[in-house]
């Protein structure tokens, strides 16, 4: 197996200690299906105007969330309008085999394929800058559609990030009827990369993310927009249920190894939650190979 091979590479280090797994997923969600016009709001705008390299859209200015990307550069993110920076090179052969993954689902047997979660076996291994830096490496090509979804509800990170500030999020829309999924989809200054925040803190946000009502979501955006990309970001595995959960929903899942740290036992406690997914891929982060700046492995489970 290659992620054998990526870890053995990555000459995993002392185990971290055990992590508890609970097999409490409830559903208390009734059915619910999403009126055509809330998604098609999102999805059938195409105002991508195929500029790379610019932080740009057609939405109203007052509606676009805007970056700041002094931060970002100082935390090792891609900015498009910069020509040329490793981490967007790396990112570039990241996403190779995710998007080609994603656009032959049909051929390769793999259902769901352009759901994508990103998750890790412990906190801290790099899920958050991963998805984020996936999705704006993918948003920035000409024609592509990406919607980045912060599943991580309890520990909302992408917003924090993003310097998002802006409710209600994916917590909201499950919770009741009220809000139809066009209204927690915030478009940014990346034309073609849409936010979805996690919203308000909820006691029952695991049952929520394992509701019904996610699962028509996820089901609706691989079904009728198979040839938009959705990334979750998502808690650790072995810290919480929740990443398990969506890992039943989605196509493929990138999990996010911290190179030299996490050592492999807990590695393949994480793998094996994810033993009924179509396709998992191994991304290995924080590596030594240079002192600045962290080089990505690349395996596949
Ligand atoms: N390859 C990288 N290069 C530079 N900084 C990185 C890299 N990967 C992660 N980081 C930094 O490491 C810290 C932890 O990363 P991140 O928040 O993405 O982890 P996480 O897995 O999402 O954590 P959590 O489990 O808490 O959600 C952040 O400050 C992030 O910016
Ligand atoms: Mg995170």
């Amino acid at each position: 197996m290659s992620i054998e091979k990526a870890l053995e590479k990555a000459s995993l280090a002392e185990s971290l200690g055990s992590a508890k797994r609970s097999n409490s997923i409830v559903d208390n969600q009734t059915e619910s299906t999403h009126p055509n016009d809330a998604f098609d709001a999102f999805f059938l705008t195409d105002d991508n105007n195929g500029n790379a390299n610019a932080h740009s859209s057609n939405v109203g200015e007052k509606n676009i969330e805007r970056f700041n990307w002094e931060f970002l550069h100082e935390h090792g993110f891609i900015d498009p309008s910069v020509g040329h920076m490793k981490i967007a090179e790396e990112f570039r052969s990241i996403k190779r085999p995710i998007m080609s993954n994603a656009l032959g689902g049909i051929e390769k047997g793999i259902e769901r394929s352009n759901l994508i979660l990103v998750t890790s076996s412990v906190p801290g291994e790099g899920k958050t800058f991963s998805a984020i830096n996936l999705a704006i490496s993918i948003a920035a090509e000409r024609d592509k559609q990406v919607l980045l979804i912060d599943a991580d509800v309890a520990k909302p990170s992408v917003s924090r990030v993003l310097g998002i500030k802006r409710t209600p999020g994916l917590i909201e829309y499950l919770e009741g009827n009220k809000i139809d999924f066009s209204d927690i989809i915030l478009q940014t200054e990346i034309a073609g990369l849409r936010i979805v925040p996690a919203g308000k803190a909820h006691q029952f946000s695991t049952e929520l993310l394992a509701s019904n009502k996610m699962i028509n979501l996820s089901r609706e955006l691989s079904e009728r927009y198979a040839d938009r990309i959705v990334i979750f970001d998502s808690p650790p595995l072995l810290a919480a249920t929740q990443a398990e959960v969506l890992s039943s929903m989605v196509g493929q899942v990138i999990l996010v190894i911290e190179a030299e740290k996490t050592a492999q036992n807990i590695v393949m406690e994480a793998v094996k939650k994810l033993e009924s997914c179509d396709v998992v891929l191994a991304l290995l982060n924080k590596t030594q190979r240079s002192m600045d700046m962290n080089y990505y492995g690349y395996g596949q489970y």
